[in-house]
């Protein structure tokens, strides 16, 4: 498998051979570092990690990720860099390909991320978008391998902001990997109609399903039980109206119960909201597997740098 040179904007450009690869080489690199073993694959690689939104887990992923690999990375926050406002993105993403050899964006338009890997001439990573976050999904699917071994025929039913970057992503992802995958949310928050549509096309190929529905009893059968937070980064002024929303949506033992089986897992992006999205119960109950999640960022981050640009 050959991904030198390719940029991770979105999973809808990666074929599911090319999305297990990388899986595969992250569980590879995790378990060569519980051995003590990092490598050298990115050594002499200088890489931007352009930051316009908050971040703990991706941040510190690509940072820990590029040095375990002898890469130097550069933290460029919202206020560092004038992207946008003083300079062009065309602009800053010609300076930045002279001098780096790799991009992370993370910040509010899939536009940037998409002008970044343009006109940089370099790999450029999203690092989330008001859009997608595809990174997240790669540490979902190793630790739904390392539970369960596999993805395919896996039911995983996404609860809450059913159109939000973490919505949208999964259910690529999902699709694309032969999952039965469901949105379950109120009508107002549900996807847009075309990229349900595009990601029913994967699942057909996959043998995968999607299901987008306001129906609590979609829970039955899930193998995976997966939130995030009702208000993503930048919709803070929506609190009261998503909570108004989504209480019915709540993952809680009630909700876990519908599931029909004691085998079923929860999964959080990250970072949760507790009483909201979540109990404090239920998340606690499940906080080993959540922060294996949250730990395979870094090696699934590794994963998609060294594919991408590694010797
Ligand atoms: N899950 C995730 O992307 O976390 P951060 O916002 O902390 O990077
Ligand atoms: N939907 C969340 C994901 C955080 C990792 C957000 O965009 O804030």
């Amino acid at each position: 498998m050959n991904l030198k040179g390719r940029s991770f904007l979105t999973l809808k450009d990666f074929t599911p051979e090319e999305i297990m690869y990388m899986v595969d080489l992250a569980a590879e690199l995790k378990a060569k570092k519980k051995q003590g073993i990092t490598g050298n694959s990115l050594k002499g690689k200088n890489i931007a990690l352009i930051f316009e939104k908050p971040s703990t887990r991706t941040r510190c992923s690509f940072t820990i990720g590029c040095i375990d690999e002898g890469g130097h990375p550069e933290y460029l926050g919202r206020e560092d860099i004038q992207l946008g406002y003083k300079e062009s993105v065309e602009d800053t993403a010609r300076v930045l390909g002279r001098m780096f050899d790799g991009i992370e964006f993370r910040g509010f338009s899939q536009e940037t991320v998409e002008k970044l890997a343009k006109y940089s001439g370099v790999p450029v990573w999203n690092g989330l978008t008001d859009e997608y976050h595809p990174t997240q999904i790669l540490a979902d699917f190793l630790t739904l391998k390392e539970q369960f071994g596999r993805l395919g025929g896996l039911k995983l039913v996404f609860v809450g902001d059913g159109r939000n970057n973490m919505a949208n992503s999964l259910m690529i992802g999902s699709a694309k990997m032969g999952l039965d995958f469901v949105i379950l949310a109120p009508k107002s928050l549900w996807p847009e109609e075309e990229l349900v549509a595009l990601c029913r096309g994967y699942a057909k190929e996959s043998g995968g399903s999607v299901a987008v529905t306001d129906d609590l009893s979609a829970v039955e059968g899930a193998d995976a039980v997966y939130t995030d937070v009702w208000c993503s980064m930048g919709e803070e002024d929506k609190a009261a109206e998503r909570i108004a929303l989504l209480s019915p949506y709540q993952v809680n033992e009630e909700l876990l119960k519908r599931t029909g089986k004691e085998s079923t897992i929860f999964l959080h992006c990250l970072p949760a909201v507790k009483g909201k999205e979540v109990t404090e119960e239920i998340f606690e109950k499940y906080a080993d597997i959540v922060f294996d999640e949250a730990e395979n960022r870094m090696h699934t981050i590794k994963a998609v740098m060294v594919a991408t640009l590694g010797n």
